[in-house]
């Protein structure tokens, strides 16, 4: 049986920063909705939200307070029922972020159980350790200890992966595995078609009187350890996920739960995308992008410094990914998300390899996920002031500029190019600064625009990024590059080449990774050109590659 997920073509969208409909500079669901001829026209199938319900805005969403209700800076449960439906009119599927390892701390329940160690919300997070004594040395993904005092002065902890704001749930606590499948199914019920699900490879943990033992503490300030394997990928995190989805999957069979797994290898995907594992039905994983060492500074930190891809690295696990789960389930195929640089300014070097780059990704097996203006070839924005970055390492750096031999403006670029959040600034829809059509007022996220993409002008030309894309997935939506197989040509680490076959159908998809002209050896009867990414000549035998270009050929 084929389900509809198996051919999406998913759209993501930072909902703060896509268009504002009211005027507070906060984009928000009517925006979206206006918006929505704008997707058709690209030809997308699926939109994903990142969350959109009530928060502190902490971490952008990602902390709720409550599951129940939309942010009223993102609209009402009145404008979320008519995007669905909005959507639905014209045959684009709905996905909603799904935040299950943690809540916020304005969240009722840990509100409740802070206040009260004996309210049975206490239960529902994780309290620990006792006369003012951390359980573990275990450190936050976020910077820090994982530990919190706990605000009612008991002497214990609480414990948070992310933010301190960001208590996470314990999933061991059955109440807590139900009212999290409660809430799932509450927006099933208003019609979303599926759920990513927000860091689920960290619901279990392993015991916490365990210390992760190191020889020395990677972060001396505060004697901590980002200790992965005590709380990433434990075989728990399958245990409690899966009546959670099979209970799904009995009420809404067609429903698309696609797991965030940053660091699941390529085994683990299998064994949560599995069919009869009864988990999910696709994850994205952050393995596919191994950072090229060689170029960084090794007298700054690796954080703030943009860093390039390692290729050889990327194309042996690209190959890996699509052999492994070819008969497994569909691998997601995406370049950037809101947790890094924007493809353009992180690995990009030329509009023509943004192009090349795209084609190459999406036409492989699997479910592509387009980062919202990355279509239009948009960079990351350049921020002026070191605020906007929202993060501690990031500020140190450009206020110490001078210690590091930069100065500010040099400081300030280099993180911007690096760095996650300029890659959620405004939608431009027009040339028309300071705002870009995005709203009338300043946006909540300023930034300089690094190379004036923008909505209006692409969709005049024929030859934009964003006429490429329109191309490339109407190619994509073929019977060819949704169902054929996939295989790599044996080509040099300079290039990219493979073949797609269905039946009698068959294209080969060759990518130069190269700056230099490229000879590649193709059989001599793929010649029908079916997209192109900057230029290539063909003889006989051979395909001429200019640099970063791309074509697919077919018989
Ligand atoms: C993964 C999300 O993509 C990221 O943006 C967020 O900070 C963490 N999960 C915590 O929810």
């Amino acid at each position: 049986m084929t389900h509809w997920y198996e051919h999406a073509i998913i759209y993501q969208i930072y909902p703060k920063s896509f268009q504002d409909s009211n005027d507070d500079g906060i984009g928000d669901l009517n925006g979206i909705r206006q918006r929505l001829p704008y997707l058709q026209q690209l030809g997308i199938n699926t939109i994903w939200l990142n969350p959109i319900f009530v928060s502190p805005q902490v971490d952008n969403g990602y902390d709720v307070a409550d599951y129940f209700k939309i942010d009223p800076r993102m609209g009402t449960m009145k404008d979320m029922k008519a995007l669905i439906s909005a959507c639905h009119q014209v045959g684009i599927h709905v996905l909603l972020d799904f935040v299950l390892n943690h809540t916020s701390d304005q969240n009722e329940w840990f509100k409740k159980a802070k206040s009260d160690p004996h309210s049975q919300y206490r239960d529902y997070y994780i309290f620990a350790g006792a006369n003012n004594q951390r359980p573990n040395n275990w450190g936050s993904f976020f910077g820090g200890s994982v530990w919190e005092p706990d605000p009612a002065g008991t002497g214990q902890f609480y414990f948070h992966l992310f933010d301190k704001h960001m208590p996470d749930l314990n999933w061991r606590n059955p109440k807590v595995r139900q009212e999290m499948l409660k809430i799932a199914e509450f927006w099933l019920a208003q019609g979303i078609d599926g759920l990513r699900l927000d860091a689920f490879i960290h619901i279990a943990k392993a015991d916490l009187r365990q210390s992760f033992p190191v020889k020395e503490i990677a972060n001396e300030n505060d004697q901590t350890i980002v200790a992965e394997p005590f709380f990433a990928n434990l075989p728990q995190v399958q245990k409690w996920l899966r009546p959670f989805c099979e209970e799904i999957k009995k009420d809404y069979p067609e429903a698309l739960l696609l797991g965030e797994a940053a660091s699941a290898n390529v085994n683990l995907a299998a064994d949560y995308t599995a069919k009869d594992h009864h988990l999910l039905d696709s994850v994205v994983t952050f393995r596919y992008f191994k950072d090229d060492q060689r170029h960084i500074d090794p007298n700054l930190p690796a954080a703030v410094q943009p860093k390039g891809l390692d290729w050889d690295a990327f194309k042996k696990t690209q190959v890996i990914w699509q052999q492994t789960l070819g008969q497994v389930s569909q691998p997601t195929l995406y370049w950037s998300n809101h947790d890094m640089p924007r493809l353009a300014s992180r690995i990009a070097k030329t509009e023509t390899q943004a192009r090349s780059l795209a084609m190459l990704m999406y036409l492989q097996r699997g479910i592509p996920i387009i980062y919202y203006g990355e279509e239009l070839g948009l960079k990351n924005l350049l921020f002026t002031a070191k605020e906007e970055f929202n993060d501690q390492e990031a500020e140190r750096f450009i206020t110490k500029a001078a210690d590091w031999g930069l100065t500010k403006a040099e400081a300030l670029k280099m993180v911007s190019q690096a760095h996650k959040m300029p890659a959620r600034g405004p939608m431009p829809w027009t040339a028309k600064k300071p705002n870009y059509g995005f709203s009338k007022v300043s946006p909540w996220l300023e930034g300089q625009s690094q190379n004036n993409a923008n909505v209006q002008a692409e969709l005049d030309d024929p030859d934009s990024m964003f006429n490429f894309y329109r191309q490339l997935l109407s190619l994509k939506k073929t019977a060819l590059f949704q169902s054929g197989s996939f295989y790599l040509l044996a080509t040099a680490n300079d290039s990219y080449v493979y073949q797609r076959d269905l039946a009698n159908d068959s294209a080969i998809v060759a990518v130069s990774l190269s700056s230099q002209k490229l000879r590649i050896k193709l059989p001599s009867e793929y010649r029908k050109v079916m997209l192109t990414a900057g230029q290539h000549y063909l003889n006989k035998d051979e395909l001429i590659l200019m640099p970063y270009s791309g074509v697919v050929l077919s018989k």
